[in-house]
Order: structure tokens, then sequence, then C-alpha cells
């Protein structure tokens, strides 16, 4: 199901996931989008009684020594399906028809949604959605991604997409996008959803070498042209990564520098892949939340590649948009 770009990168960048299901030209909708720029205020959501937090996991303190490969066990590739619902700001986007998975999103309030623009945007043409909203559906508090009550599924009501996003072209910059639902997960108590905070700013990002935590329903095999059904794992799988500098992702992107408004993993032991875009980066606070860092962008290689990297949208970036975003939404009522 899934299609690989043609690569024309020098060193095969390869997206996370286009989607199989091309949109009819009738059935997309323009993308608005009124925000503006990427500076980053400093201010904070109040303090949600949604907020995920858990019990303080050593493999996020500051001090933690760098997960090695064996250490962790091995999806994700690499990773190991999750306690289910520890990560209940977790979401999953799905095509209503078949359910079909195509990308991974994070509850940032009980009505949001914030996933990589290029889970939705067409490909080539950016003023129009690959999967607009009629189409789709977001999945909340799964832990298999085919679960067996629809109560899991919400509606998307509107889509602001970067306005900014250029796909390839443009090194994927500004692959980011907000989905509004069409109901709060609020109004559906018995689902176990939770939201995460986002980023404090980007001084505060995690250092290079500190462990962030990926988690996902994608490919647990490096991606080839046709992997097997039994490559998508139907639990949500996650492993912890090591954060690189800037600087060594862009020597391992080999020539596509990569902008301060993303930040890479180390790739060479586990790695993100299709299926697991748009899906969250994260780490712990000392209070036990759990915090935005990334949002899976794209690959390069096959997904697992010694001495290689994935690459994320640094949400902390982009904080003002999302801001701007949120405030342009709740005016469309
Ligand atoms: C890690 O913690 C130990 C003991 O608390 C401390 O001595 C050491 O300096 C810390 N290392 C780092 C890198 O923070
Ligand atoms: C993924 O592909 C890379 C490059 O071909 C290879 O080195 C690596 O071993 C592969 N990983 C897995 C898990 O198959």
């Amino acid at each position: 199901m899934w299609i690989v770009p043609a690569c024309q990168y020098p060193f095969r960048l390869v997206l996370f996931l286009f989607l199989a299901i091309v949109c009819q030209n009738l059935m997309c909708q323009t993308t608005t989008d009124p925000v503006e720029d990427d500076d980053f205020g400093d201010f904070t959501f109040d303090e949600d009684p949604m907020m995920a937090t858990g019990p303080i996991d050593p493999a996020f303190q500051p001090n933690a020594s760098v997960p090695t490969p064996s250490l962790l066990s091995p999806a994700v590739i690499g990773g190991n399906p999750v306690k289910p619902h520890k990560y209940p700001f977790m979401v999953g986007l799905q095509m209503r028809e078949g359910n079909y998975h195509f990308c991974g999103d994070s509850l940032i309030t009980p009505m949001h949604v914030l996933t990589a623009a290029h889970c939705v945007v067409h490909e080539e043409n950016y003023r129009k959605l690959s999967s607009p909203a009629n189409l789709i559906h977001v999945g909340v508090g799964m832990h298999n991604r085919l679960p067996n009550s629809r109560n899991h599924y919400f509606d998307v009501k509107r889509i602001l997409v970067h306005h900014k996003y250029r796909g390839q072209s443009n090194g994927f910059l500004y692959d980011i996008a907000l989905l509004t639902l069409g109901t709060s997960v609020r109004r559906r108590p018995s689902l176990k959803a939770g939201i995460i905070r986002l980023p404090a700013g980007p001084a505060n990002d995690p250092p290079p070498q500190t462990a962030v935590r990926g988690i996902g329903w994608g490919l647990t095999k490096n991606i080839t042209k046709n992997n097997p059904e039994s490559d998508t794992p139907l639990l949500l799988m996650g492993a912890d990564f090591r954060v690189l500098t800037n600087r060594d992702c862009t020597r391992r992107a080999l020539g596509s520098p990569i902008a301060a408004s993303q930040i890479c993993i180390d790739s060479s032991n586990r790695a993100v892949c299709s299926g697991d875009s748009g899906g969250p980066l994260f780490r712990q606070l000392p209070s036990g939340q759990y915090e935005l860092v990334g949002l899976a962008s794209y690959i390069m290689g096959q997904c697992q590649q010694r001495e290689s990297a994935n690459v994320f949208t640094r949400v902390s970036h982009y904080k003002q948009w999302i801001r701007t975003a949120l405030a342009a939404d709740s005016r469309q009522g």
C-alpha cells in the first residue's frame, strides 16, 4: 500500500508516507491559512486536567545513558509495543474507508491534533489536500489501530496547514498542520484520552545526546516497494532515540541542510518509518508530564540505517503558529 516517491535527492530522501489514495480533484478542498510567522512567543497553555502524566521514567532523565542498541527492547523499527494507553495523547489518522492508517498525530487540546503537513497536503499542488477532512477520521484512545468500537473515531471539522509548506521542494520545512475535531474528546469520557504539553521554546529543547521517545503504528521494517502487511503493526509501538545536533544531522543528510525548525534523531539502531509520519517525538518533564518535541517529517535512506537520521518538525519553533492557528480556528467556530 505504501507508495515511495521516485527519489531524486542525493541520498534517497524518502517521505515517510504518501497516501495510496489519490485525491480526486473535486473532493479536494483548498487549504486556508491565515497564519503568519514562526516567531515564538512565550505563551503557555493553561494547565489542563487532561494533560497526560506518567510515573517518572528513568529513560528520560537528563542524566540517563543514551540507549544503546540492545539496551532497550527492539517499533517503529527496533521498538516494542508500548504499555496500552500509557500515552493517551497519541491518536491515529485514518481514511474513513477501510480505516486505513496513514499517519500519527498528537492531541494538544481536547479538540485539536497536531500532525505533519505532508500527511494531508497534495504532493504537487500545495494548495490542495490529499486527504480532505470529509475522507478521514481520527482514532483516539487506541492501542490497537483497528479498535472494535466506533466510539474511538472522531470526525475532522477543519484542517489548517502551514501556508509555507512546499514539500520536498523546500526540504520539508513547515511540515506542520492542525486538525480540528468535530467533537471534543471530553464528550466521550470512557475513552482513554489525554493531551500533551507543548514545549516551552527552542532554548529548552532536549539537548543533543539526550533520549527522546517516538511512537507510532508505522512500519517495523525498512521501507521497500512492497512491504508485506505484517510489517505494519496493529499495536502502538515505541522506541527511544538519541537527539543529534543539527550540524551532525546536516552532515548525515549529505547536502540538504537541516534548519533550526527541524530536529533529528540518530537512526542507526532504531528508526521511525512510513506510517509514523506526523506522530510525536516527546520527552517527560520532571513533573511527569510529557512534552511534545517533534513531528515525524522525513527519513533518509530506508528508515533505519547506520550513520543516518530521521528528521522531525521542531515543535518549539512553531508555538506562535500553533497559537495563531488555534485562535483562527476558534474564530471560525
Ligand atoms: C549524573 O548524575 C550523577 C549523580 O547524580 C552526577 O554525578 C553526574 O554529574 C550526572 N551527569 C550528568 C551528565 O549530568
Ligand atoms: C535497513 O536498511 C539499511 C540500509 O540498507 C540496512 O543497513 C539495515 O540493516 C536495514 N535494517 C533493517 C532492520 O532491516
